[in-house]
């Protein structure tokens, strides 16, 4: 039998299933008690007041940049090495993505960088949590108060990480979650805006549902009457019950579930600390990692050559090996309209050029890890064979 081990898999128990039949069941099926009570778990979780929950991460990221005020003529720095969602979402409102370079070791946005990058047009700073590692957030957020720009922490990759004693999703003006089904917990589909701000917390609210002035139980009397009010430019982008019932569920295995990925995540540091063609994961001392992916990174001879024949070469062998985000500046859309090239952001494109993404899921046995570890071997040591000797 073909041994497949896909790169990600989400954890469905059965608790989740009963949850979305019960909530199939209520009858209702948009905006009630089980948004009401994921918005509030998760928030809780991250120590946040306010919790708004949308249709995906993308909409969480549009909202509130929205929210914020943020529009044409203006500029909202980012990093290059993430997942393009981010950039798209600045594109969405008018506002055009100032990328900044990435730090080498955390892969997240190089501080001293944005700080020299702040203007007067600056209306937010957008920063991810790469792979889940909060690394240099909490000096983000220094800046950003010093220089009074809001700061959108996107921790879409890293729910449940801890940073110098902080939850993540509590940094900044506003934290971002998206929950597709290659994230530490799912809801399907769906995302969540998590805000100590009562009113951004109340203008995200709006926007998610067609701008809408307030949200009131179907059986309050004006309920049906504030339906038809509209005060602002809102969206459709309201979570179904059902995804709510699958996060929720979801939310009451977290633990359980951070516990188990970062136990695969030892094994995979167990097995490849001694690989010399490899550079692992580095977690700072003040920071709890929340496991998204396990990814690697080549050593410096290598480069995207070798890396593409690696991973093609390790799929080849039914191991769902990824090349983690080429750089947002250099896909096709953004050179195009913006004009990037190859050689603008060097530590972004040095580090995406390397990245190798390894199967990675809460139920990744340790025989599947040593599949893939001895697949990676043999392609390693390929590339060494393949390498001139001047070279070696
Ligand atoms: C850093 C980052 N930003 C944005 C998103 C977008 O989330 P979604 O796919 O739920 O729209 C994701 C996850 O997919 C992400 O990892």
């Amino acid at each position: 039998m073909a041994t497949e081990i896909p790169l990600w898999a989400p954890d469905i128990t059965d608790a989740e299933i009963q949850s979305v039949g019960d909530a199939l069941r209520s009858g209702q099926l948009s905006l009630g008690r089980y948004t009401h009570l994921f918005e509030h778990t998760v928030s809780q979780r991250v120590g946040r007041s306010h919790g708004v929950a949308v249709a995906s991460g993308t909409a969480a990221l549009h909202t509130v940049l929205v929210g914020l005020g943020v529009g044409p003529g203006d500029d909202v720095i980012t990093s290059p090495f993430a997942f393009i969602a981010n950039a798209n979402a600045i594109i969405y409102t008018g506002a055009r993505p100032v990328f900044v370079d990435i730090d080498r070791t955390s892969g997240n946005l190089d501080p001293q960088r944005v700080e020299e990058a702040i203007t007067e047009r600056t209306k937010v700073i957008l920063a991810t949590e790469t792979f889940g590692n909060p690394t240099s957030i909490d000096a983000l957020e220094s800046l950003a108060q010093r220089h009074e720009v809001p700061l959108v922490e996107v921790a879409c990759e890293a729910f449940g990480a801890v940073h110098k004693g902080r939850a993540v999703g509590s940094f900044g003006r506003a934290s971002v979650f998206g929950f597709r089904p290659n994230k530490q917990i799912t809801c399907a589909e769906g995302g969540m805006i998590v805000t100590d701000d009562d009113r951004l917390a109340a203008i995200c609210r709006s926007l998610r549902d067609q701008g809408r002035p307030v949200e009131l139980e179907p059986a309050d009397p004006v309920h049906a009457d504030a339906m038809l009010q509209h005060e602002r430019l809102g969206f459709n982008y309201r979570m179904s019950e059902l995804n709510a019932a699958l996060g929720l569920a979801q939310m009451q295995r977290l633990d359980e579930i951070l516990v188990r990925r970062r136990e695969v995540a030892c094994m995979y540091i167990d097995k490849l600390m001694e690989f010399p063609e490899l550079v692992l994961p580095t977690i700072g001392p003040d920071t709890e990692m929340s496991w998204f992916v396990f990814a690697v990174r080549l050593s410096d001879p290598y480069g995207q050559k070798e890396r593409d024949r690696i991973t093609t070469g390790m799929r080849r062998h039914d191991v769902g090996a990824g090349n983690g985000f080429p750089p947002i500046h250099l896909q096709p859309f953004y050179r195009q309209h913006y004009g990037y090239a190859r050689g603008d952001f060097p530590n972004a494109e040095s580090i995406a050029a390397r990245t190798i993404a390894l199967p990675f899921f809460t139920r990744l046995d340790a025989t599947q890890i040593e599949l893939v570890t001895l697949t990676l071997q043999v392609m390693l040591q390929r590339e060494s064979l393949l390498r001139p000797e001047s070279e070696a």
